[in-house]
C-alpha cells in the first residue's frame, strides 16, 4: 500500500518567497453564487494563516466544477475567494485569469504575507491533460509550490502533478493530516479496527472491501449494495438494488474474509418500500424474508443495534457510504444512527468525504469525530491503498 514521508511547508523557507498553492476548493454553490458548504475552504485555512504569518507570498490555484468551454462565470472563484476573505478577516486579492497577464501582473505585485486567488484552473484544458508547457507556465507565477488539495490528489493534473516537475514541492497541513489520519489506519491501527462501508453500488466499494479485508478486524456493509452480498448468500432481495453481475463476487469476498477470520456483518434486517420516494409504505422485515414487490431502503433496527455494538467495541473506524436513502428522511433512520454510535465511541474515528461526511455534519456530530476527510474520490482511492499522485509527487523527508 502507499505509504507517504513528505516534506511539509515547514521543512521549506517560504519567508519573502511567491508560493504557489495548489487548494481544493471546489465547494457547492447556491443560485446566488454564495458558498453553501465551505469545510474545503475552512481545511486549507492552517496552510494560508501560516504562509502569510511566514511573510510567503501565496498564490492560491483551485478548480470549482468541471468546465468545459474555457471561462463561465458559474465556475468562477470569486464566491469562494470572498469566502475565504471573510474566514480569514482580511482582504484576498482575485485574479481575473490563470498565467495570463492579469495574474502576471497581480503576483509580481504581491508583497509579503498577501493571498491571491487565480481563477478556475480548469478554464485551460491543458490543467486536466497535465499539459507539460501549462505546468511550466503555472510554475513560473513562483518559487516553491504547496499542494493542500487533498480532495484532487487522486488526479494527475497540471497543478497537481505536472507542477511538481519544476518547483521545490511540499504539502501543506490539510494533506498531513489527511494521510496521518488514513495512513496510519491502513498500516497501524489501534485495534479492533472495523469499517464501515455503505452507498449504492458494491462496484464502488469493491477495491475498498479488498484493501480492508487485509487490514480490518470487522466489516460492516449496509446501503443498497448490502443486497447484493444478501443474494451471494442465497436469499431473494424483493425488489431491491442488486448488481446481478457481482453476485459471483460479493460471494468470494464474504469467503475470503471467512478465511480471514474478519467479521463481516450485513443487515440483519432491513426496511423495505413499496417505491422509492419517501412518503411510500414501509415496513421492518428480516433480510431472510424480503417479500417480493418491496424494496430495502434502510437497514432495520436490528442492525442499528448490532452494528452500533461492534463500534462501540472498536478502537479505529473508518466510515465510507451512506446505510440507507440518506436523502430521504423516513430512511435516513440508520445512517444517523450509525453517525450517532461513531460520535459516542471512545475510537479514532474517520470519515470518508461525500454522503457520510455530509451526514455527521448535518446531524451535529462532526466535532465529535477524530477526522472527516475532504476528499470524496480522494479518500476512496487511498482507502483503495491507490497511489494518489498529488501527493507522491512531492519530496520525500
Ligand atoms: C472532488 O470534488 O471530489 C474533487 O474536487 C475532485 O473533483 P473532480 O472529480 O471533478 O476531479
Amino acid at each position: 500500500m502507499a505509504e507517504y514521508n513528505k516534506k511539509t511547508v515547514e521543512d521549506i523557507d517560504v519567508s519573502g518567497k511567491r508560493v504557489l498553492v495548489r487548494v481544493d476548493f471546489n465547494v457547492p454553490l447556491d443560485a446566488n453564487f454564495k458558498v453553501t458548504d465551505d469545510t474545503r475552504i475552512i481545511g486549507a485555512l492552517d496552510t494560508i494563516k501560516y504562509l502569510s504569518e511566514k511573510g510567503a507570498r501565496a498564490i492560491l490555484v483551485s478548480h470549482l466544477g468541471r468546465p468545459k468551454n474555457g471561462f463561465e462565470e458559474k465556475f468562477s472563484m470569486k464566491p469562494a475567494t470572498a469566502r475565504l476573505s471573510e474566514l480569514l478577516g482580511k482582504p484576498v486579492i482575485q485574479a481575473a485569469d490563470v498565467i495570463g497577464d492579469d495574474a502576471r501582473a497581480k503576483t509580481g505585485g504581491l508583497k509579503n504575507g498577501e493571498v491571491l486567488v487565480l481563477e478556475n484552473v480548469r478554464f485551460h484544458p491543458e490543467e486536466e491533460k497535465n499539459d507539460p508547457a501549462f505546468a511550466k507556465e503555472l510554475a513560473s507565477l513562483a518559487e516553491v509550490y504547496v499542494n493542500d488539495a487533498f480532495g484532487t490528489a487522486h488526479r494527475a493534473h497540471a497543478s497537481t502533478e505536472g507542477v511538481t516537475h519544476y518547483l521545490p514541492a511540499v504539502c501543506g497541513f490539510l494533506i498531513k493530516k489527511e494521510i496521518e489520519f488514513m495512513g496510519t489506519a491502513l498500516s497501524n491501527p489501534a485495534r479492533p479496527f472495523v469499517a464501515i462501508l455503505g452507498g449504492a453500488k458494491v462496484s464502488d466499494k469493491i477495491k475498498v472491501i479488498e484493501n480492508l479485508i487485509d487490514k480490518c478486524d470487522s466489516i460492516i456493509i449496509g446501503g443498497g449494495m448490502a443486497y447484493t452480498f444478501v443474494r451471494a448468500q442465497g436469499f431473494g432481495v424483493g425488489s431491491s438494488l442488486c448488481e446481478e453481475d457481482k453476485i459471483g463476487l460479493a460471494g468470494e469476498l464474504l469467503k475470503k474474509a471467512e478465511a480471514r477470520g474478519v467479521k463481516f456483518l450485513l443487515p440483519l434486517d432491513t426496511i423495505v418500500a413499496k417505491e422509492f420516494k419517501n412518503e411510500a409504505e414501509s415496513k421492518n422485515v428480516l433480510i431472510g424474508e424480503m417479500p417480493d414487490g418491496w424494496m430495502g431502503l434502510d437497514i432495520g433496527p436490528g442492525a442499528i443495534k448490532e452494528f452500533g455494538a461492534v463500534v462501540a467495541e472498536a478502537k479505529t473506524v473508518v466510515w465510507n457510504g451512506p446505510m440507507g436513502v440518506f436523502e430521504m428522511p423516513n430512511f435516513a433512520v440508520g445512517t444517523k444512527e450509525i453517525a450517532r454510535a461513531l460520535s459516542e465511541s471512545g475510537a479514532i474515528s474517520i470519515v470518508g468525504g461525500g454522503d457520510s461526511a455530509a451526514a455527521v455534519e448535518q446531524l451535529g456530530f462532526a466535532d465529535k469525530i477524530s477526522h472527516i476527510s475532504t476528499g470524496g474520490g480522494a479518500s476512496l482511492e487511498f482507502l483503495e491503498g491507490i497511489v494518489l499522485p498529488g501527493i507522491s509527487a512531492l519530496l520525500d523527508k
